[in-house]
């Protein structure tokens, strides 16, 4: 028997997705409920849209502030009786206070609630941010746009308190995703031909500290091999890991699992092990650099990626050299640098002492950002002449332009120009030039 709301015409959704690939994942979830429960298509026009989403991040200030007007420009722009919800991290950070500054929005739905999705929408003005939901278990309806990569969480919330970080606060605590359900859900995303696995959460490599039911002892380690017996699966990515869980075992799957990526994601956010302290990061430069060391003796050619923070307060031009020195010696692939940003309930924000100015920390940042641009054209040039297998990810035919780009396994971007090649296909590829960052590469 079909379903009554088979029949009804669809309602549109427009969403908006801003901060990182875990409201990214949130988002596939909210739409997949919206599209199954309640008759939602997608639209990408806000101005047809029954209802509007924006799944915000308040990981710094800038989004945060931009978000009341953003809502202002929805309201002018909307049907008549569409509704606007806010999900996710500001969401969790704001709560009741986004009705009190704005009467344009329906409901807000925190981060750690999105399962609520398909309830709260018949909710006027329902505020749903309990931090102690735990959707661990929860079974979101299927994606039907998964193609041939997906990205998969594997746990939500985080039990780390880093000073400067809201993250615990919008999240709450971690909970792992039962191993089962994981492997299940990844079968199931296999046999539909994805080869690309991105495994999500705060601290991907303390998988397994906490479970919300009984569960067999199991790390990541061990989650990562399990992952890599399924079939069809071809790649396996992972962010993020944290330092401190960098123990010899995890590295040393890392290193010999054919399925899990040669790229890592290692976060350092300050070279100097005072700021660090300070961050209640628990690792220091020597530990860190040590734990480099060691991977780069287990794997030459891996691909590093960070994120640092410049300008924390009570950085020195002496600790921020520290950054430096250590951005020289490991000579990351990518790096994600920021400003610090002080926000509400860390920490961190209530510290007068050793404030660095804007202009300081802006000076710094572009110092920063010199400092690896220099360093990734050098690093472009060695790798002249390797030969990479890439996954083709973005294509064009045109009068103008024929392309087809595609990650190594090391998560460096090629490019081939002057051939189309279908988006999911593997093609072995030699880097034939390089210009600053971007390779180029003919398949072979
Ligand atoms: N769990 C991840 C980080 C998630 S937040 C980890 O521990 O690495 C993503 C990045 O935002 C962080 O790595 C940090 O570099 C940056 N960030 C977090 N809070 C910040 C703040 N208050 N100001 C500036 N950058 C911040
Ligand atoms: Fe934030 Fe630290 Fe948790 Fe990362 S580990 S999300 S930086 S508190
Ligand atoms: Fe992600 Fe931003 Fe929340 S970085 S965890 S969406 S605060």
């Amino acid at each position: 028997m079909q379903h009554l709301k088979d029949f009804s015409p669809s309602k549109k959704l427009y969403i908006e997705t801003l901060g990182c690939a875990m409201n990214v994942r949130d988002s596939e979830h909210l739409i997949a409920e919206l599209r199954e429960k309640e008759n939602y298509t997608l639209t990408d026009d806000a101005s047809q849209a029954d209802l509007i989403l924006i799944n915000t991040c308040s990981v710094r200030e800038k989004p945060e502030k931009k978000l009341f007007s953003e809502i202002g420009v929805f309201h002018k722009m909307k049907k008549k009786d569409a509704k606007i919800g806010i999900c996710g991290c500001t969401a969790s950070a704001l709560g009741e206070e986004i009705l009190k500054r704005s009467k344009n929005v329906d409901f807000v739905l925190g981060a750690r609630n999105i399962s609520k999705i398909s309830t709260i929408i018949h909710k006027p003005k329902a505020v749903e941010v309990d931090l102690n939901y735990d959707d661990s278990l929860y079974m979101f309806s299927q994606n039907i746009n998964s193609s041939y990569k997906a990205l998969l969480n594997i746990s939500i919330g985080c039990d780390k308190h880093c000073a400067y970080c809201i993250v615990p606060h919008t999240r709450g605590k971690e909970i792992s995703i039962p191993m089962d359900l994981l492997l299940k859900e990844a079968e199931k995303l296999a046999s539909k031909g994805v080869k690309e696995l991105l495994l999500l959460g705060q601290n991907v490599n303390n998988y397994g500290a906490r479970f919300s039911i009984e569960h067999p002892k199991v790390d990541f380690t061990k989650l990562l091999s399990e992952l890599a017996k399924i079939e069809g699966l071809k790649r396996i990515r992972f962010t993020s890991p944290h330092p401190l869980h960098m123990d010899d075992e995890f590295l040393e799957e890392f290193a010999k699992n054919p399925k899990v990526c040669k790229s890592i994601h290692i976060p350092l956010q300050s070279g100097s092990t005072k700021i660090l302290k300070s961050m209640k990061r628990g690792y220091s430069q020597e530990w860190y650099l040590n734990r480099i060391d060691y991977l780069k003796k287990l794997l030459p050619d891996v691909g590093i990626s960070t994120d640092i923070i410049v300008g924390f307060v009570g950085e020195s031009e002496e600790d921020f050299l520290e950054s430096m020195k250590v951005l020289e010696y490991v000579r990351f692939d990518t790096l994600y640098s920021f400003i610090y940003s002080p926000r509400p309930f860390t920490p961190a924000s209530t510290w007068e002492e050793g404030k660095v100015s804007k202009e300081v920390a802006k000076e710094r940042l572009q110092r920063l950002q010199d400092l690896h641009k220099k360093i990734l054209t050098e690093n472009s040039q060695l790798e002249l002449g390797k030969i990479h297998k890439i996954l083709i990810e973005n294509n064009k035919q045109s009068e103008v332009e024929t392309f087809s780009e595609g990650r190594s396994d090391t998560n460096r971007l090629v490019k081939i120009e002057g051939k189309f090649i279908n988006l999911g296909e593997f093609v072995n590829v030699k880097v034939t030039h390089a210009k600053n960052a971007t390779l180029y590469g003919t398949p072979c």
